[in-house]
């Protein structure tokens, strides 16, 4: 059986904070307003594992209110819901990937993202790809004000 995921994350941008996406450190002005890291794409991947393996959304499995979580590094929590997709039978196929971001030019990082984020999938390098969209200077993406992140994954149950 095959089952697909879609994930989707939005964070607001504020000014001298690490900029840290796909597990990859960005060098940039600014960064993400965030209880965790705020890396947008590990987080709309973790949305989209959760979503096809019908275990909900990022928020019921790592709460934003909870102190524990202040700082978080996106990749243990993504790696603790990759750890719970298995055991529950499922491997991942592949995951489609878009940063939406005005700035900066992500396309020096793309193959460091995806190859970060296929190793935390526990999956082949060539099985994630990262694509990146500016906001064409019109919106909040577009005026710089926030980042965001889509995500849509193939899993398969390993039982076939
Ligand atoms: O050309 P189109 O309007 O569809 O896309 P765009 O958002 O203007 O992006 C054009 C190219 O810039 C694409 O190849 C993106 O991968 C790249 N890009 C980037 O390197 N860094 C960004 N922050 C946004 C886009
Ligand atoms: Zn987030």
């Amino acid at each position: 059986m095959f089952r697909v995921g879609l994930g989707h994350d939005t964070h607001r941008l504020i000014a001298q904070v690490p900029l840290v996406i796909g597990g990859i450190r960005i060098e940039h002005d600014r960064g993400p307003d965030a209880h965790s890291d705020g890396d947008v794409l590990l987080h709309a991947v973790t949305d989209a594992l959760l979503g096809a393996t019908g275990m909900g959304d990022i928020g019921e499995w790592f709460p934003d209110t909870d102190p524990q979580h202040a700082g978080a590094d996106s990749s243990v929590l993504l790696s603790q819901v990759v750890a719970e997709v298995h055991s529950r039978g499922w491997e991942v196929i592949n995951a489609d990937c878009i940063v939406f971001a005005q700035k900066p030019k992500l396309s020096p990082y793309k193959q460091a993202m995806a190859q970060r984020v296929a190793e935390l999938l526990e999956i082949p390098a060539d099985r994630v790809n990262v694509k990146a969209k500016t906001g064409e200077k019109v919106g909040p993406i577009g005026r710089e004000e926030a980042i965001a992140a889509e995500v849509v994954a193939l899993l398969q149950s390993r039982a076939e």
